[in-house]
């Protein structure tokens, strides 16, 4: 048998499915010593394979075949565009692509005013307002904090994930519109899914098995 591998985005989605997989009793206690900089933990016993990512690259792995399996947002998912199956909504690290700003920015959308939207998310953010709002905008592409940019003046508004709205709320900054919702995600590898096919199957029946038992305590 060859060993499956997990690619786990780093952080609160990585601690969420070890959680997951724990309870379907497929563990990696190699994993927990926190102070180990070891970079690949496996489960010998049931030839497993993790390893922790930033977020994008974790679809870049699972696209190549470096990882058979991952786990990340639905947003880096979209953004990233790769050859990849999503297989399952893991139900946890649900929140929301907006557009923010301040609630004056609302009269400027309404008017498919020509303005600059600061952004993590490009791809996203210019589906949105090309595709879908039919509304030229100038897409300034930032990699973090960006909350700031209508703050300090860069844009009119951002385009960003909004959790619990405290940023926003801290920020005197309101959601003014909705862009999808957005949770973990489970991806495949392609060729993987054909090649390992009985045993990704089965480990996506249980863990659908076990979000609908359970379903209701994931957040
Ligand atoms: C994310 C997001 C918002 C914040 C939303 O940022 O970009 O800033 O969380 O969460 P809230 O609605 O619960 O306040 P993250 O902390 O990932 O860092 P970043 O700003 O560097 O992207």
């Amino acid at each position: 048998m060859r060993y499956l591998t997990f690619a786990l985005t780093k952080g609160r989605l990585a601690s969420k499915t070890l959680e997951m997989l724990e309870s379907l009793g497929i563990t990696c206690d190699e994993m927990k010593d926190k102070d180990s900089r070891k970079l690949i933990f496996t489960n010998e016993e049931l030839k497993l394979k993790f390893f922790l990512a930033k977020g994008p690259d974790v679809p870049t792995y699972v696209e190549y075949g470096a990882a058979d399996i991952g786990v990340v947002g639905k947003d880096t998912i979209i953004e990233e565009g790769r050859k990849v199956h999503e297989v399952l909504d893991l139900g946890f690290g649900k929140c929301r692509m907006c557009v923010c700003g301040y609630e004056d920015a609302a009269e400027l959308l309404e008017h498919r005013e020509l303005i600059r939207v600061a952004t993590k998310y490009p791809k996203i953010a210019k589906d949105y307002f090309y595709n879908k709002k039919h509304q030229t905008v100038e897409i300034i592409k930032m990699n973090g904090s960006i909350e700031l940019a209508p703050i300090v003046g860069l844009s009119e508004v951002i385009v960003d994930i909004v959790e619990t709205g405290s940023t926003l709320r801290e920020n005197g900054l309101s959601v003014l519109e909705e862009v999808c919702p957005l949770s973990a995600r489970m991806i495949v590898n392609p060729v993987s899914m054909r090649m390992e096919n009985e045993r990704i199957r089965k480990l996506i029946t249980e863990l659908r098995t076990l979000l609908r038992e359970g379903g209701k305590d994931a957040d």
